[in-house]
């Protein structure tokens, strides 16, 4: 006999003695049989033992979470339970043995708990005994193995690189290792691997991939955590279809291992500036429609003096269109999406209802032209609702694409288990710090600009676009990369471009770019954000429901209470004294 998970068991196997381990997830006593509800990895079987049974005295004792071990017989049961993947069979036990015996838990282990999050952080080994937590590490184990099955299967290698490395501008914020051997030096964490797998491609290996720890200190949200994981991926002789074309194939290869959904290839590309014009974001959720219509030329000769300022200075005037929806929202609906949208730094949302006649904050200071224009370019019909935006580019069109997220869930126009996939392509190559005074990149400085743009990288830095590209699923950012630069006079360009002088360089990238005179083949690649994949394909929207042990948004463990103090000595060896 041997040992069995009790949801291989099916009424199949009536008849069969099996031997189940487990945890006592339920225990009832009805008319002298006792009932268990025994849970393991896989599920849950309901054992019976009898009073004349053996067993019975050891069950008595029985409580939640004890560990047991049992041999018995499965039999078909008498009342079936249809929630139950075992639910037609139970086991008579005919031998238990207790293995372990458990404290009162702090929260009932079940699917629909009610513990707060905080308690089943603190408790985690407890909360990774539910159902719902087990089944998406499940998932997750099944997508990394597909995803070394499929790259496998087309010539990549997995390679590790390390996590003690040197610290390097640009992006987030690193996490930094004293080293206790060179007094008054750091190691920092990787953000992602990006220098050594771009190391690997002068290195000859060609097709290299990684399931990679990456650690940035940045402000943390529903999903992003301070440690997650990418599929870090990196070829040489490629361009950005060839990139493009592998991170597909393996997207698709995971939908239908894990989901069993055909996705079609080749996915749409969108530019940045279409994702940016139409959907406020460079991440859209195409999963429902509600595009964002400019209609600034319409206020051209306007006399509402907001917008005519606005438009003076160069603004624009941007609006959603809520089709049927002008009933559903009140004044004070619609001064919620007004505050909303304020923190997108929006100075307001002024709204028109189509009732009989145009009606709501702006009607009274349209002319007839104005009106029928609006309502010829935005296709209005009776109860449609829209809501205008005006101001600088990009605060505009960045609040009204929350403000289109927004309204898709509200209004709920997203259906559930729909998945709309696409590339974002033609990334600008640097984007304006405000609070630095200076062009940043906008992924890093190794990114490869269009042939077309290397020309403008000093004089025309707001017009440079890149050989980068995203892959964006349902509004989330799932992956991106680039094409890198393997051409010295170009990357010396790029760092001109950045502001870094020579000895910036070699201090920050020295020995980067010294190997990348050693003959660097052409080369680009990606990394996906493994957890967000996980989360997608789990449909959470919470990043900690996909990581065995996750950290809070203070980027704290509550379980083992890192990050902690440390002792006098251990700072003194490391040469560290603490500004108290
Ligand atoms: P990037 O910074 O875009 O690119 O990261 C790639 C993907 O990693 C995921 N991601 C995160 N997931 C969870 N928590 C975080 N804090 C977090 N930050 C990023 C996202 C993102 O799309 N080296 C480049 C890739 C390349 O150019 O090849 C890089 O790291 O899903």
């Amino acid at each position: 006999m041997k040992k069995i998970e009790n949801n291989s068991l099916s009424i199949k196997n009536v008849g069969e003695e099996v031997e189940l381990y487990g945890f006592v997830s339920k225990k009832r006593n009805l008319g002298g049989l006792i009932f268990i509800d025994l849970r393991d990895r896989s599920g849950i079987v309901q054992l019976v033992i009898r009073p004349e049974d053996n067993a019975y005295t050891i069950a008595e004792e029985l409580r939640n979470e004890y560990v047991i071990k049992v041999i018995g017989t499965v039999s078909e049961r008498e009342s079936k339970n249809d929630k139950l993947a075992t639910g037609e069979i139970e086991i008579i036990v005919k031998e238990l043995t207790l293995l372990n015996t458990s404290l009162e838990v702090p929260f009932t282990i079940s699917d629909d708990t009610t513990a707060l999050e905080d308690t089943r952080l603190k408790y985690r080994y407890l909360d990774l005994r539910r159902n719902s937590l087990q089944n998406n590490l499940k998932i997750r184990h099944k997508i990394t193995m597909a995803t070394r099955n499929y790259l496998d299967s087309i010539g990549f290698i997995e390679v590790e690189t390390p996590v003690l490395c040197k610290s390097t501008p640009e992006g987030a914020r690193d996490y930094l290792v004293p080293s206790r051997v060179n007094e008054g030096k750091f190691y920092a964490l990787p953000q992602s691997p990006q220098i050594f797998k771009q190391l690997l491609m002068v290195g000859g290996l060609e097709k290299y991939f990684q399931i990679a720890k990456c650690f940035r200190d940045e402000d943390l949200r529903a999903d992003r955590q301070p440690e997650f994981t990418q599929i870090d991926i990196e070829a040489s002789y490629v361009d950005e279809n060839d990139v493009m074309t592998i991170g597909e194939g393996l997207v698709a290869h995971i939908f239908k291992e894990i989901k069993n959904i055909d996705i079609e290839l080749p996915l749409r590309r969108m530019p940045y500036k279409e994702a940016m014009d139409t959907y406020g974001s460079d991440k859209p959720d195409l999963r429902f429609e509600m595009p964002i219509m400019d209609i600034t030329e319409i206020f051209n000769n306007t006399s509402l003096s907001f917008i005519k300022d606005v438009i003076d200075n160069g603004g624009i005037v941007n609006c959603l269109v809520a089709k049927g929806c002008a009933s559903k929202y009140s004044r004070k609906e619609l001064d919620k999406l007004t505050e909303y949208v304020k923190t997108y730094k929006a100075s307001g949302l002024a709204y028109l209802k189509v009732e009989e006649e145009l009606t709501g904050s702006i009607a009274k200071g349209l002319n007839d032209k104005e009106i029928n224009s609006l309502k010829d370019k935005l296709n209005l019909s009776k109860d449609d609702l829209v809501l205008i935006i005006c101001g600088k580019y990009n605060i505009v069109k960045v609040s009204l694409g929350a403000l289109r997220c927004k309204l898709g869930r509200d209004l709920d126009l997203i259906k559930k288990g729909d998945y709309k996939l696409l590339w974002v392509t033609d990334f600008p190559t640097f984007e304006y710090s405000e609070e630095e005074g200076r062009y940043v990149s906008c992924h890093h400085p190794f990114t490869a600009p269009k042939d077309s743009d290397v020309d403008k990288l000093i004089d025309d830095k707001a017009n440079c676009y890149s050989k980068a590209y995203d892959i964006v699923i349902n509004g989330y950012e799932a992956g991106g990369g680039s094409i890198r630069i393997h051409n010295q006079e170009v990357q010396s360009k790029v760092f001109e471009a950045l502001g870094l002088s020579d000895e910036e360089i070699r201090e920050k990238f020295g020995f980067f770019v010294d190997a990348l005179k050693y003959g660097t083949p052409p080369h680009g690649g990606m990394a996906f954000g493994l957890d967000r994949l996980v989360m997608l394909l789990t449909e959470t929207d919470n990043i900690r429901d996909v990581i065995a042990f996750p950290k809070t948004a203070s980027a704290s463990c509550l379980m083992s209470e890192a990050p902690n103090t440390v002792s006098e000595s251990q700072l003194k060896e490391l040469h560290i004294k603490l500004d108290k």
